[in-house]
């Protein structure tokens, strides 16, 4: 299809689709590290945070989803993500919350690169789109340390990991 067909029907800038897209590269990745997260406590043993990372692999998918209506509800193509270099091995649990919460934080800081690049492309509407992400980032992070913080707070002994597995279930469990 003719790019410049494409480009007609939208006002989305070729520097915000990109941005746009990317991220729903990024978002689609998420969802396949969480599962993988939630695959791995699954064979652990901890079911609790097996559960949460799955619910939180869902969250991801809509998070992809979401971009994805935007941007073909705005008349630009939206380019469905090929997943690579997914980690399916972990040292272990607080090994996971740390990548977790490093993950989170780079998409948060994604998020501001791409509001900054809206504003300064003009482009107030994605700038509106985008704020959900942001207010939604806050939650995202506030889980992915709390995880951390049970962790290093509940002894890592074996009975340990089960009060953290029973903990971590509750944390996204009411959403
Ligand atoms: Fe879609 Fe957890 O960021």
């Amino acid at each position: 299809m003719k790019s410049s067909l494409i480009r007609q029907r939208t006002s989305l800038q070729d520097s915000v689709l990109e941005e746009l897209n990317k991220q729903m590269a990024i978002e689609a990745h998420s969802s396949a590290a969480y599962l993988s997260m939630s695959a791995w406590c699954h064979v652990q043993g901890l079911v609790g945070c097996a559960h949460y990372f799955k619910k939180q692999s869902g969250e991801e998918r809509e998070h992809q989803l979401r971009i994805f209506d935007y941007v073909t509800g705005m008349g630009a193509l939206a380019v469905s993500p090929e997943v690579r270099g997914v980690e399916a091995n972990f040292e272990g649990l607080r090994n996971i919350f740390e990548l977790a919460l490093d993950m989170e934080i780079a998409i948060t800081e994604r998020f501001n690169f791409m509001t900054e690049l809206c504003h300064k492309n003009k482009d107030y509407q994605t700038a509106k789109f985008l704020q959900w992400y942001l207010d939604e980032q806050m939650e995202e992070e506030e889980n992915a340390r709390r995880c951390l913080e049970l962790f290093d707070l509940i002894t890592p002994a074996n009975d340990g990991l089960y009060q953290i597995d029973k903990a971590v279930a509750k944390l996204n469990s009411a959403e």
